[in-house]
């Protein structure tokens, strides 16, 4: 079907909600690894989608999927090894004394059921997060993405923090009192919260704070706002849903690399490969405290295909060395990066870690003026017609966002420099 016709019939039928990438959108109808392919048969390098963690449609993960698809799916309300296989090869992998597993759908439902589980525990309504977050679409967890609403709607229940930008927030790299500043700013939201009459019942933290950037904070800042909220009555509730699956290149959560141990911790996008499976994990006692009142039943969350694949996607990554292949081609991807930061003026700072990198764009690098929204759309435009396909993020929209599968090679990598650099020079033209 011709582009325009289809364009014409997704604005007819699909609420206007739906929003597509690029000023001419991708109609993508194949992948495999790291490539897609259009319809037109055009070939893409994917830096952008880490949902496909293992790479797109690994035959491993098909396998398993259409295995069990034509064999049975159920829910979790019979008996079936599958879902008790993945929650004991999750558990294996959790930090500290997490060892109790819900599965649902959706990062959104894991972080939905966390801060209920959080409020049911500690008796508080108080939730802490940070500027510009992104934790989900149910009316909870939209209330805790600030970076999806007006200021002005935000609940009284609600704490705001600065996110420990140490390139675009008051604090910055070479100041070694960073972390404690940030600290500070996150003590004095707390004491706001608590004159509201609010006591904190947890922080939710993305770990790699992707909707701010990546963000590579100090660990004593990590480790101390989480202490602030156990101090005050609060638990820690680590969102990985970005930041965990060796996402980081140096742990499969990123809470072992700041050697946090949250209260829960939530999964959901690498999970499946694609397919929707999500996690909500905490230690028996919480479970248990929870459970007392409250039973949690999810039609789909955790089915036997669902865990299929679940143990698929862990098996890859654990057989193929992806953590791994995350760290090494993460470091060759970091070094291109930070040569090309070099060369142009309109990189104003790489960020990241593993594979994981922004690049925060910027007008003028003395004031840090980010780009204009137009620009960087324009940016990844011009990335996409070299065959690249790269995202943005960023309080501002102002990162260029690169998260790609973790089968991600140093081929590919310097692909992807390459076109970074040639639609970079073009921009400047
Ligand atoms: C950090 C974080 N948490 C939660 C979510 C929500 O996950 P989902 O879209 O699966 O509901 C997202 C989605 O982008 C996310 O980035």
């Amino acid at each position: 079907m011709h582009d325009q016709q289809l364009i014409a019939r997704r604005k007819a039928t699909l609420a206007p909600t739906y929003q597509n990438f690029f000023d001419e959108p991708l109609h993508l109808v194949r992948g495999s690894g790291t490539r897609l392919w259009d319809a037109a048969g055009r070939q893409y390098l994917d830096c952008y989608n880490n949902v496909v963690s293992v790479g797109h449609c690994h035959p491993h993960v098909v396998d398993a999927l259409c295995k069990q698809a034509a064999t049975l799916n159920t829910h979790t309300r019979y008996l079936h090894a599958g879902i008790v296989e993945l929650g004991e090869m999750l558990v294996d992998k959790m930090p500290g004394d997490i060892d109790c597993c819900v599965f649902t759908c959706t990062g959104s439902e894991a972080n939905d059921l966390a801060t209920q589980i959080a409020r049911h525990v500690t008796g508080n309504q108080g939730i802490v997060v940070t500027e510009a977050s992104y934790h989900g679409v149910s009316e909870l967890t939209r209330r805790l993405s600030t970076h999806s609403y007006p200021p002005e709607h935000r609940p009284d229940w609600l704490a705001v923090i600065e996110p420990p930008n140490l390139y675009r927030g008051p604090y910055h790299r070479d100041d070694p009192k960073a972390g404690e500043k940030y600290l500070q700013l996150a003590r004095r939201a707390l004491d706001g919260l608590e004159q509201r009459g609010y006591k904190p019942a947890a922080v939710m933290i993305d770990l790699v704070w992707d909707s701010n950037g990546p963000l590579s904070p100090p660990s004593d800042y990590v480790l101390g706002l989480c202490a602030e909220i156990r101090k005050r009555g609060g638990l820690v509730i680590a969102d990985e849903v970005q930041s965990g699956y060796c996402r980081s290149g140096q742990n499969w959560w990123r809470s072992d690399f700041y050697a946090l141990q949250p209260d829960i911790l939530t999964c959901g996008k690498p999970m499946g490969a694609g397919h929707p499976l999500s996690l909500m994990a905490t230690s028996r006692e919480i479970a248990n405290n929870y459970s007392r009142q409250y039973h949690y039943f999810n039609t789909f969350g955790g089915n036997p295909v669902s865990a299929a694949v679940g143990k698929a996607v862990i098996e890859v990554i654990d057989n193929d060395g992806l953590l791994q292949n995350a760290q090494e081609t993460g470091a060759y991807l970091e070094a291109g990066l930070r040569k090309l930061a070099e060369r142009h003026p309109l990189i104003g700072d790489v960020q990241g870690c593993g594979l994981f990198w922004g690049l925060d764009m910027v007008s003028d690098p003395d004031t840090r003026e980010p780009l204009s929204e137009q620009q960087m759309r324009h940016l990844g435009s011009l990335i996409v017609e070299q065959g690249v396909i790269t995202g943005t993020s960023g309080r501002y929209d102002q990162i260029l966002k690169l998260r790609p599968p973790l089968v991600f090679s140093q081929t590919d990598a310097d692909t992807a420099l390459m076109a970074i650099d040639n639609a970079l020079q073009e921009l400047n033209a």
